[in-house]
């Protein structure tokens, strides 16, 4: 990894800091850090193939995807009780609030549990309380959205949808919508129409994965056979013109992940990211961490980065940050009172 780019001026990395932010591309599984996977492990009696934090922390060297998804799904396995699941979402709850994230909207995968044996109530009441404190303590805001594991067969997602619907009312004030992860290649959209279709006159809202490896007929095929809201990645959607003009139009938003895409070989080097060529193309296009444990940063250290390889104006930040309350599945109204606190925050800097 090798960048060129001068290092950021230090009032515009401070400017950054401050900025009021959202997250909408976020899995919480992402945010288990090596010490607390280690902690987990140890409590849960789980033997890990590693010695050492730093040994753990050295195997986060990937080629692809798969080769994230494998060590992902294993480090998963610490995860055992309602307290771990709340450890893991209090812990990312406090990242954002030292970046001044103040609205993340959080994926989990109920299906790496419960092949485990971990009940979904267990989950999902571990990550619901985590939010609810911080919610109750901060005003913290936040919104939880199930993802299906796209590696299964449909089949597996409607047993996942089955055994999370009982939960619905419990949860009313959290659960907003459903997602699709895991690996893309060979997994396209299609294959789960039937269970988008069910959630979508459930009424929750819909994102997917599509175009972070696969390519852009996922993007389009996510938006067309499961109707979903946003997509999450789509950076390869800039190889299909006729996608960029529809995206722009639509203002479809994409939740674009920088050092994921570094760090899983989607771009050799960040000063060759698209995002500033998504954003001119007036796509809305928002910045997020993805899986922040395992990609070296959270939200304000992939803004950092971008904003240096791509030499970003404060302009093309303040849209993005803008782009990411837009983009967000809030109430109009508290939309408004985000975006408001971001007008305030750019007068008074
Ligand atoms: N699950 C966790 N992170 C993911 C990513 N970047 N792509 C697909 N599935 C994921
Ligand atoms: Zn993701």
């Amino acid at each position: 990894m090798t960048t060129s780019t001068p290092a950021l001026a230090a009032d515009l990395k401070s400017f950054i800091e401050g900025l009021p932010k959202a997250e909408l591309h976020l899995h919480i599984e992402g945010t288990l850090e090596p010490e607390l996977l280690f902690a987990l492990a140890q409590r849960n009696q789980v033997q890990l193939p590693y010695a050492t934090v730093e040994e753990l922390r050295a195997a986060y060297a990937f080629s692809d995807l798969q080769s994230f998804l494998d060590l992902y799904y294993a480090g998963a396995a610490v995860l055992q009780t309602e307290q771990d699941f709340y450890e893991m979402t209090a812990s990312y709850i406090g990242h954002c609030r030292s970046d001044n994230v103040r609205h993340a909207e959080i994926f989990f995968d109920p299906q790496t549990h419960t092949e485990r044996g971990i009940g979904i109530e267990i989950v999902f009441a571990g990550i619901a309380r985590a939010l609810r404190e911080a919610r109750d303590a901060h005003g913290f805001s936040s919104a939880i959205i199930m993802s299906f594991l796209r590696h299964l067969p449909e089949e597996e997602a409607f047993i996942t949808l089955e055994a999370a619907l009982p939960l619905r009312d419990q949860y009313r004030d959290l659960w907003i919508g459903i997602g699709l992860d895991s690996a893309e290649r060979g997994n396209p959209p299609e294959k789960f129409t039937n269970v988008f279709a069910r959630c979508r006159q459930l009424g929750f809202h819909l994102v997917a994965h599509a175009g972070e490896e696969g390519p852009p007929e996922y993007v389009r095929d996510a938006l067309d056979m499961l109707h979903v809201e946003r997509i999450d990645h789509g950076v390869r959607s800039e190889e299909d013109p006729v996608l960029m003009a529809r995206l722009a139009k639509q203002r479809t938003p994409l939740t674009v992940c920088p050092l994921s895409n570094l760090k899983l070989c989607v771009v050799n080097d960040m000063t060759e990211h698209n995002l500033a060529r998504l954003l001119h193309a007036g796509l809305a296009v928002t910045i997020n961490s993805d899986d922040p444990a395992y990609f070296g940063g959270y939200m304000n250290a992939n803004y950092l980065a971008v904003a240096e390889s791509l030499q970003l104006s404060r302009t093309e930040l303040v849209k993005l940050t803008r782009n990411s309350f837009e983009a967000s599945f809030l109430p109009i109204a508290e939309k408004q009172r985000l975006l408001l606190e971001l007008d305030g925050y750019c007068m008074a800097h």
